[in-house]
C-alpha cells in the first residue's frame, strides 16, 4: 500500500519508510549491545506494534523469543483512561526473563504504564520499553522508556501499524490524516 492508494486521505507524510528504517537500524544496534550475552523476550502489543516487531526483530543479531499481548483501554473517544483489560495474555512465563515491550506509539502513556506494572508483577529479571513513536503527553506519566524511535507532535497519525477505525495500518510510512477523514 502506498500514498496513491489512499489519495486525499492524508494531510502530510511525517516519517518516510526510509526514515523509519534507518532509525530502526540504530535502535536494533543499541538493543543488541544492551542485551549482549543475555536472554531476551520481546513482547509485541497487538495490533499496532506488528510492524515495529517485524522490522525491529529482523534487524537484531541477538537471538530473541517473541510473544504477544492484546490489551484494550477503556476510554471515551480517542483518549485512554488507564483502565486496561487483557484481551490476549502472554503464553510465556516471565520469571527471570529480560522482557522488552515493543510498542507503536505512546500517547498519554496510561496503557503502557499499566502494562509495565502488570509485567513487572510476574517476576521478570527486567522490563524495558521500545516504542516507534512518542507524543509529548507521554512525558506527564511516569513511564521509563528505554528506546524511542521518534518524538512527534500531538497530532493523530496513521500508518506503519497505526490505524484510524482499523484502516491505514498497512501504509509503510507514518502520516497525518486529512481533517475530512474524521468527519
Ligand atoms: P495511551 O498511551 O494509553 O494514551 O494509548 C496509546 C494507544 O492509543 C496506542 O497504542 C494506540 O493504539 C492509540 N493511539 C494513540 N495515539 C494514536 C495516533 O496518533 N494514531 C493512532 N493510534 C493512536
Ligand atoms: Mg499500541
Amino acid at each position: 500500500m502506498d500514498q496513491s492508494d489512499v489519495a486525499g486521505d492524508l494531510a502530510e507524510i511525517l516519517l518516510t519508510e526510509e526514515q523509519i528504517g534507518s532509525r530502526l537500524d540504530e535502535m536494533a544496534a543499541q538493543i543488541d549491545a544492551d542485551y549482549a550475552g543475555k536472554d531476551l523476550l520481546v513482547v509485541g502489543v497487538l495490533k499496532g506494534a506488528v510492524m515495529v516487531m517485524a522490522d525491529l526483530s529482523r534487524r537484531l543479531h541477538h537471538p530473541i523469543e517473541m510473544d504477544w499481548m492484546a490489551v484494550s483501554s477503556y476510554g471515551s473517544g480517542t483518549k485512554s483512561s488507564g483502565v486496561v483489560r487483557i484481551l490476549k495474555d502472554l503464553d510465556t512465563d516471565l520469571s527471570g526473563r529480560n522482557v522488552l515491550i515493543a510498542e507503536d506509539i505512546i500517547d498519554s502513556g496510561l496503557t503502557l504504564s499499566w502494562l509495565v506494572q502488570n509485567l513487572r508483577s510476574r517476576g521478570p529479571a527486567s522490563v524495558e520499553v521500545a516504542t516507534m513513536l512518542r507524543k509529548p503527553d507521554a512525558a506527564k506519566v511516569e513511564v521509563d522508556v528505554r528506546y524511542v524511535g521518534f518524538d512527534i507532535p500531538n497530532e493523530f497519525v496513521v500508518g506503519y501499524g497505526l490505524d484510524h477505525a482499523e484502516k491505514y495500518r498497512n501504509l509503510p510510512f507514518i502520516g497525518t490524516l486529512a481533517p475530512h477523514v474524521y468527519s
